[in-house]
């Protein structure tokens, strides 16, 4: 087993889920477990067929040239007419699609009939301002309901959308806009967060200001009145081009392998890949996840995933599978402390939710609050747990079972990844016995195998974690980069999807994700890769070298720690340090910004020049140094330890 994997004791305790949950479950035995392993193309296509309407059907559900996966691919649809239209056509015009919260407390609520409304006008918008099938538009929005208009007009006309983190930076938009060739960007002015209007569109100014040549427009929706500067003949306000625009845009059949979005995600190295996810496929899974994993009842539930759109969390599960299955959701702009902290109890409470889907760095951040926050609100209307985006611990699970979920709500720990499009492993809520930490087992349908270094099956204890088989929303490649594709997800082990991260498989076949074994970081569930940081750090004209990695956090997971080497003749300063780790934030965004920068003499190394990280590590955690031998200069590291427990940081 590599070193790269830690293995922990396992929890012991188990949670079955209850009889009244069981009797009313929209699956509660091994059927659709037994269906798939029998023939799994066969089951997906059943689910296809059954979750989603084919303007044109399927005759060939999975054409596999490893590699390369096309699922239904001669089938036809239209992702918005899943979304929309059939629900409309059904009499659910007046179903509440979103029930919309503004951080301030401002509210709005839009039915199904107005949200197809709102996104025919602004697919004809799109459409007068040139754009066609296959071209690609960037957004860079707050949480407000234009952003699920923008993302499904985009779906409704064959434009895939790249959207882009409303906290990522200029360089962010600019890398993102030029990767795709982008020719729109659609943002707002601002969007509320912590308690005051954080506004948006100067950053798309200054991104194209400095770059993204192929951006001819750029379309404002105004959200907090902040009076943005307009390029006159480049900026168009959103509300002035709908004024205008014909709510006439019929749905055309699409491919169900047609592009639908590209979403960018951190790898091992400096530049973001662009994850490729197309409609079929997608669709059907995320739909049938959304429904047996949340338990979705489409007439009575009121479903909350408190996520941002800017991940694919909020693509898969606040946007695309919700609508599908017609259920009406809570949409959230802000934080979960403003104005005060039992927000989110306040807005469970308010709205009557029935799933609510958080992450765990959010359920260790309530812990801290303090249990008389979810205690101020009635959170009976709740029925299912959700969590996503790094491993939770057992103590967090507990605190999550008792104190949110008064000891009686199934808890589904989904694991799954913006590759992957939908949920992959994951307990059933009305199938599966839980246990806190674990996220128990594969899908029906979905293939998951650990493997040791040679790229053996692993019976029990630690592995790499592997997807054996093609699943329907699988990334369909990195765009612009089929070779960049193969190497990072197949090559490692042959013929297997290797997820990058590393498990734990227990004597009764439950699987204990413990995190990535490669450079990437996971900070409050967001993927962060040390070489991106490394790169922003570099670029600092006072620093000659960086090391970048993830130390143990309570609260985020993990946290970022630089260690640097100054240039020259500048000298160490806690004022140095603090501007390094701003410089980081601008270039990345917030969320990419240091914990702390240590500036140190020099950084271990071994004899062949490889930083070694895992010492790096190991100080910042505070840890015993692990196996320093093959350090060319083992002084550095005890030099770094004592600068580190002196307090030499920022
Ligand atoms: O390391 C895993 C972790 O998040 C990574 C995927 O990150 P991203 O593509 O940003 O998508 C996050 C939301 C789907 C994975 O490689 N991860 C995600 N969910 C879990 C998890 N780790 C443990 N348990 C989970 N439930």
């Amino acid at each position: 087993m590599s070193e790269a994997i830690e293995v922990y004791e396992v929890e012991g305790r188990t949670f079955a889920p209850s009889a009244a949950f069981v009797a009313q479950a929209n699956t509660a035995d091994r059927s659709f477990y037994e269906e798939a392993d029998a023939d799994y193309e066969a089951f997906w296509a059943r689910q296809a067929r059954e979750l989603l309407t084919w303007d044109k059907d399927f005759t060939q559900t999975l054409d596999w040239q490893l590699p390369f996966a096309k699922w239904f691919n001669d089938g036809q649809l239209n992702v918005t007419a899943n979304c929309l239209d059939r629900h409309v056509a059904a009499g659910k015009g007046d179903k509440i699609a979103y029930m919309w919260e503004g951080e301030p407390g401002d509210s709005k609520t839009m039915t199904y009939a107005e949200l197809l409304t709102e996104v025919s006008k602004f697919a004809n918008v799109l459409k007068g301002l040139g754009l066609q099938k296959g071209d690609i538009v960037a957004i860079y929005m707050p949480m407000i309901l234009e952003l699920p208009i923008a993302m499904l007009a985009c779906a409704r006309i064959g434009v895939a959308h790249s959207v882009i983190f409303g906290g990522f930076s200029a360089d962010a938009i600019i890398d993102r806009c030029d990767d795709a060739e982008a020719k729109l960007v659609i943002t707002a002015d601002g969007g509320y967060r912590k308690g005051s209007a954080a506004a948006l569109k100067p950053t798309v100014d200054e991104a194209l200001k400095r770059g993204a040549p192929s951006v001819q427009n750029v379309i404002v929706a105004n959200r907090c009145d902040l009076n943005p500067d307009m390029q006159a003949g480049r900026d168009h306000w959103w509300h002035e081009l709908m004024a205008e625009a014909s709510a006439d845009c019929p749905a055309e059949p699409m491919d169900a392998e047609q592009l639908l979005y590209l979403l960018y995600t951190s790898g091992t190295t400096s530049k973001p890949k662009g994850i490729m996810h197309t409609s079929g496929g997608y669709l059907t899974q995320t739909a049938f996840t959304h429904k047996y994993v949340f338990d979705i009842k489409p007439d009575t539930d009121i479903y909350w995933c408190a996520a941002d759109i800017g991940w694919v969390t909020g693509h898969s599960y606040i946007v695309y599978a919700p609508l599908a299955n017609c259920v009406t959701s809570v949409m959230y702009e802000g934080t979960p402390d403003t104005p005060h902290k039992a927000r989110l109890w306040e807005i469970v409470e308010k709205y009557k939710v029935t799933q609510l889907y958080t992450a765990p760095t959010a359920i260790r951040m309530f812990m801290k609050w303090g249990t008389q926050e979810p205690q101020k609100h009635d959170l009976s209307s709740l029925r299912v747990l959700g969590t996503v985006g790094e491993p939770i611990n057992p103590e967090a699970w507990m605190w999550y079972h008792e104190h949110i979920g008064g000891t009686e709500r199934p808890i589904v720990d989904t694991w799954w990844q913006t590759e992957t499009g939908g949920h992959m492993i994951t307990p059933l809520p009305g199938v599966t016995t839980t246990k806190p930490g674990s996220a128990c087992h594969a899908i029906p349908g979905v293939f998951a195998e650990l493997v040791d270094d040679e790229g053996k099956p692993v019976e029990a204890g630690g592995g790499y974690l592997t997807i054996t088989r093609p699943w329907p929303s699988m990334l369909r490649g990195i765009w612009g980069d089929e070779q960049r594709y193969k190497d990072t997800y197949w090559s490692r082990f042959e013929g297997r999807y290797f997820a990058g991260d590393g498990a734990k498989l227990d004597e009764d076949g439950y699987l204990w994700l413990l995190g990535r074994v490669d450079d990437v970081m996971n900070i409050s569930g967001h993927r962060i890769s040390t070489t991106e940081v490394e790169s922003a750090l570099v670029d600092h004209p006072a620093v000659a070298e960086a090391a970048v990695v993830g130390a143990t956090d309570e609260l985020t997971g993990q946290a970022i720690i630089g260690y640097v080497i100054l240039r020259g003749t500048h000298e160490a300063s806690k004022e140095l340090g603090d501007e390094i780790r701003e410089h980081v934030g601008v270039k990345l965004g917030k969320i990419a910004r240091p914990k702390a920068v240590i500036i140190v003499p020099d950084l271990p190394k071994t004899r062949s020049g490889k930083i070694m990280r895992r010492l790096l590590r190991d100080v910042a955690d505070g840890r015993e140094l692990g196996d320093t031998t093959t350090l060319a200069d083992p002084s550095v590291v005890a030099e770094i330890a004592a600068g580190a427990a002196s307090g030499d940081e920022d």
